[in-house]
This record gives structure tokens, C-alpha cells and sequence, in this order.
């Protein structure tokens, strides 16, 4: 199959050729595409080298998919036009999740919805992936009335220039600034730009993916997202109030039965999850399960995942190998 890897240069691009790769997607031929300053640079793929090319050459090369990471704008621009020449696009860009007419997938949740006239398909936030693997079980079997978030989000989710601002600035080097504010040995209380609420944009797309992937807007969410001089992944800790009671050790086993999730919950040992630990892996790894005691029927929990994998580019994969297994490409 004809593959296009749109901002193959980038930061989630670079990953999901490794993610391509690793899982054994049926490329036969590879497109990376990058903006003009990177066409005729290499990449590599699977140990042979691929000249970048422009987004023209790429649709005029009809791959059967074109996986896009490079920002909301070029997404906007030109997704359509690679759909209408027949390409199937996954985006992992903002630009089209609350669009109603695209779907919005988490494989391990809403795969289902998926058909062969779907060709712009939306690849949720990255912290919102990792928060519905780990709560659509338990939203399943207690039904959740109101989560409540904090997020401690890694650098890498802004991208390259944000990965160098943190080590420039361990190194004691003046470079460029990604963020407003130093991010080593800081905390930055602000993820993407604030809206007319007094949330950040990273906030209300959290409280509005988990709806519209959950197939649920009666849930109710709150979050306060956070940036961390920390690169593995993300971590969130989440207060999950249910409908209906729960016992522990029956969340436990729903968890540790679930596609994607791992549970690492041993508070005797001091085993929890960590960046360090999810960093370069594909699952949502959840521990510190504890009743919250100010309140029935309610959860407490911390989730981590690698914000580039199954944040980004394990999840866009896995929805090209959901399209391809069902022929829908
Ligand atoms: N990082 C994450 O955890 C994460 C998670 C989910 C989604 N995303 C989304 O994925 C996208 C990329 O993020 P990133 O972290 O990989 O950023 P990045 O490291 O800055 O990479 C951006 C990529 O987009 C390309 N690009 C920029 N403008 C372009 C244009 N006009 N035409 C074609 N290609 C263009 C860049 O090419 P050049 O090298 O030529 O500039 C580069 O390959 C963003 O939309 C982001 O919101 C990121």
C-alpha cells in the first residue's frame, strides 16, 4: 500500500514511521511530505532512505492513505484536497475533531463507527486518548457522571522546538523559546491558548473529545492541563465519579482486562507509573487506584501514556490497520 506520512520531519511524524514500521503496516511505497524548506531531505524508513516530497507530488502519487502531522493550518488546507483525490486522511491535528461530519477515533473505543466514505478521520489529543483507554471501561460498566483532571503534560507534545528549549536550557545555551516562560525546572499552567472561558484550548478539548468519543455528552469534565520539563509522556490524575458504586478490586480486574491499559498498582513496593517507564511504549498504563474519600462512588486514579505513541502515532496506525482490515481503504 501507498503510504504518505504528511510533516514526516516533525516530531509525531518521525514516530509514526517508526510506529509504521515497528508494527509491520503494508507500505510498499512511502511518501514523507514536509513543508517546502524540507523537500529533497532524507528520511529513513525501515533502513532505506526516502526523499521528502511536497504535498502537489504526494496527491498526485495517490497513496491509499496520508497520515497528517503538521498542524491545524496545513490540515485545513490541504486534507480536503487530498480526499478528494480518494486519499483516506487520518489527522492528528486539531482541525477537524468537533467537525460533526469526521469521525473522531480511539480504535479500542469507537472503531466501529468507521466507514469506507469516511475520508478525513480525526486522531484525537493526546491526553485525552490516554484518559478515555483507561476510563471507557469503567464508564461502561458504572457509567461516569463527572471527571475531574489535572494533566502533567511532557514537552514532546509541542514538538522539536520545545524538545530543544528544554535541553538548550539544562545546558545553559540561549536558543529559541517554545514556551513563554522557562520550562526547565518549572511548571508552566498553560497548554495551547486561552478561550473566552478561562480555559486553555488543550482544556475544552479534553472536555469535548471525551464526549464525542465516548458517545456520551451527558459526562461532565473538568480539566486543568499543565506543561512539565519532562519528556516519556504525559501523566494525568483524574477524580472519576460513577453513577453507580464500584468495588476496587473489581475496577482492577475491568482495567487489567482492557485493550491498552496496563495496571501498575502496587503502592507496597512504590510501583506506579511513570514517564520513564511508559516512555516508547504503546500502552495507557494506570495505577494509584484509590477510592476518594470525600465523596461516593468516586474514583481516584493516575494515567500515563507516551504522549507521541499512543497519544499520536500508535493511534493513527491502528486506525490505517482498523480500515485496512476491514477494506474500508
Ligand atoms: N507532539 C504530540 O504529542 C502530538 C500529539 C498529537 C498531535 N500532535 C499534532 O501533530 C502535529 C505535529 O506535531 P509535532 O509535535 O510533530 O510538531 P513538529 O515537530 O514541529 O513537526 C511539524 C511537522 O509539520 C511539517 N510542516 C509544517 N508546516 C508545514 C506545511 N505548511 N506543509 C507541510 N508540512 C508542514 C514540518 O515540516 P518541516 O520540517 O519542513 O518544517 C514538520 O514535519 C501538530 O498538529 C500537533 O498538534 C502532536
Amino acid at each position: 500500500m501507498k503510504v504518505a506520512v504528511v510533516g514526516a520531519t516533525g516530531l509525531v511524524g518521525t514516530k509514526m514511521l517508526q510506529v509504521l514500521a515497528e508494527r509491520n503496516f503494508p507500505v510498499t511505497e512511502l511518501l514523507p511530505v514536509a513543508s517546502a524548506r524540507s523537500i529533497g531531505k532524507e528520511v529513513e524508513f525501515k533502513g532505506k532512505k526516502y526523499k521528502v516530497v511536497g504535498m502537489e507530488d504526494a496527491i498526485k502519487a495517490k497513496p491509499a492513505v496520508a497520515i497528517f502531522s503538521a498542524g491545524g493550518s496545513t490540515s485545513l488546507e490541504w486534507a480536503p484536497k487530498f480526499a478528494e483525490a480518494g486519499i483516506t486522511v487520518i489527522d492528528n491535528s486539531s482541525a477537524w475533531r468537533m467537525d460533526p461530519t469526521k469521525p473522531l477515533v480511539v480504535p479500542e473505543i469507537n472503531a466501529d463507527i468507521l466507514t469506507a466514505s469516511d475520508k478525513i478521520i480525526a486522531n484525537p489529543n493526546c491526553s485525552t486518548i490516554q484518559m478515555v483507554v483507561a476510563l471507557n471501561p469503567l464508564h461502561k460498566k458504572y457509567g461516569i457522571k463527572r471527571i475531574v483532571v489535572s494533566t502533567y503534560q511532557s514537552v514532546t507534545g509541542t514538538g522539536v522546538k520545545a524538545v530543544d528549549q528544554l535541553l538548550n536550557e539544562r545546558k545553559g545555551v540561549v536558543g529559541e523559546m517554545a514556551y513563554k516562560y522557562p520550562i526547565d525546572l518549572n511548571v508552566i499552567p498553560q497548554i495551547d491558548v486561552f478561550t473566552e472561558n478561562g480555559y486553555t484550548k488543550e482544556e475544552m478539548k479534553m472536555v469535548k473529545e471525551t464526549a464525542k468519543i465516548m458517545r456520551d455528552d451527558t459526562i461532565r469534565v473538568t480539566a486543568t492541563t499543565v506543561r512539565i520539563p519532562v519528556m516519556g509522556g504525559h501523566s494525568e490524575s483524574a477524580n472519576v465519579e460513577f453513577l453507580n458504586d464500584f468495588t476496587l478490586d473489581e475496577v482492577r480486574s475491568l482495567l487489567e482486562a482492557a485493550p491498552g491499559v496496563v495496571v501498575v498498582d502496587d503502592t507496597a513496593n512504590a510501583k506506579y507509573p511513570m514517564p520513564m517507564d511508559a516512555h516508547e511504549k504503546d500502552d495507557v498504563f494506570v495505577g494509584r487506584l484509590r477510592r476518594d474519600e470525600s465523596q461516593d462512588k468516586t474514583l481516584n486514579m493516575w494515567i500515563v501514556s507516551d504522549n507521541l505513541r499512543k497519544g499520536a502515532a500508535t493511534n493513527a496506525v491502528q486506525i490505517a490497520e482498523y480500515l485496512n482490515s476491514k477494506g474500508l481503504l
